[in-house]
């Protein structure tokens, strides 16, 4: 271990993105294995949901290298990134191809739950959101909806190869910064909040965020 650490990812974003792996991965399994399953299948997409709302808001309120605006970039930086040869000056956050990823996900995976509101299996169960259409329209979701489920599945292929490639081909460990959130300081590496005030306003947003979703899936009459 060399030279002192810098916190990168906030806790909140941690926990984000760890919860959100797990939910997805059982979002998958549980809408294959089907029966019963399919309850669970809906009731883990509402904390999808949710916490991707939050994540939304944290790019605009979250610490340092959460926040959008800190991987937003254009089509040269991306260019440039890709060139860049091993032992090249590294971001502290997303990187700018990365950062397509971490688009793509968020996008494909907040649609795909969104789109679940107004699916159907066919058989028992519905989408609590199936009232406001037409059973032809909740069909054509449906088809929506596993289309998207592979799309999904196709990139976190990706996202986990493109990880694995760093590790392996970059000698440049990702995984360990978005389970501890420091990573080694480099040059010009301002760190990210993290502390208790920070916590706090993620606690609240996602409690807000909850509840949103608690009434859109429970409450919202028609
Ligand atoms: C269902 C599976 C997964 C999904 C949907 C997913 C999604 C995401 C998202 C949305 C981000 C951006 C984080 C943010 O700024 O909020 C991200 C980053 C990241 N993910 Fe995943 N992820 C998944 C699985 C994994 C796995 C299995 C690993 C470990 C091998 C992993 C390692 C990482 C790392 C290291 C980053 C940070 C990348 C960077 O430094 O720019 N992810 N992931
Ligand atoms: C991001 C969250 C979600 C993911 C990743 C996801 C993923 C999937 C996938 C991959 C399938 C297709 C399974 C197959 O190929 O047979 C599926 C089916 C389905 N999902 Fe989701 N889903 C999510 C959220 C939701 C939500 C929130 C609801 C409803 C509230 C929902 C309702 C359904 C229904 C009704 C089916 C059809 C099952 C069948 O055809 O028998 N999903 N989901």
């Amino acid at each position: 271990m060399s030279g002192s650490m810098v916190r990168v990812w906030d806790l909140p974003t941690r926990l984000f993105h760890w919860t959100l792996a797990a939910l997805v991965a059982f979002s998958i399994v549980s809408a294959n294995v089907g029966g019963n399953w399919i309850q669970w299948h809906f009731y883990s997409g509402y904390v999808i949901l949710t916490i991707i709302a939050f994540r939304v808001f944290w790019g605009f309120a979250g610490g340092r290298y959460a926040r959008f605006s800190s991987f937003l970039f254009g089509p040269r930086a991306i260019i440039d990134a890709v060139r860049a040869r091993p032992g090249a000056p590294r971001t502290l956050g997303h990187n700018p191809l990365g950062s397509l990823s971490v688009f793509a996900l968020l996008a494909s995976v907040g649609l795909q739950a969104a789109i679940g509101l107004f699916a159907n299996d066919d058989i028992a169960s519905e989408g609590p959101l199936v009232k406001f259409i037409s059973k032809a329209a909740s069909d054509r979701l449906t088809w929506l909806h596993h289309q998207n489920g592979n799309v999904i599945i196709a990139l976190i292929v990706l996202h986990v190869l493109a990880i694995l490639f760093y590790l392996v081909r970059k000698r440049e460990n990702l995984i360990v910064p978005m389970l501890t959130g420091d990573k080694s300081a480099v040059e010009s590496g301002l760190a990210s909040r993290d502390d208790a005030a920070l916590r706090v306003r993620a606690a609240l947003a996602l409690g807000a965020c909850a509840l949103a979703v608690w009434y859109l899936v429970s409450y919202l009459p028609k």
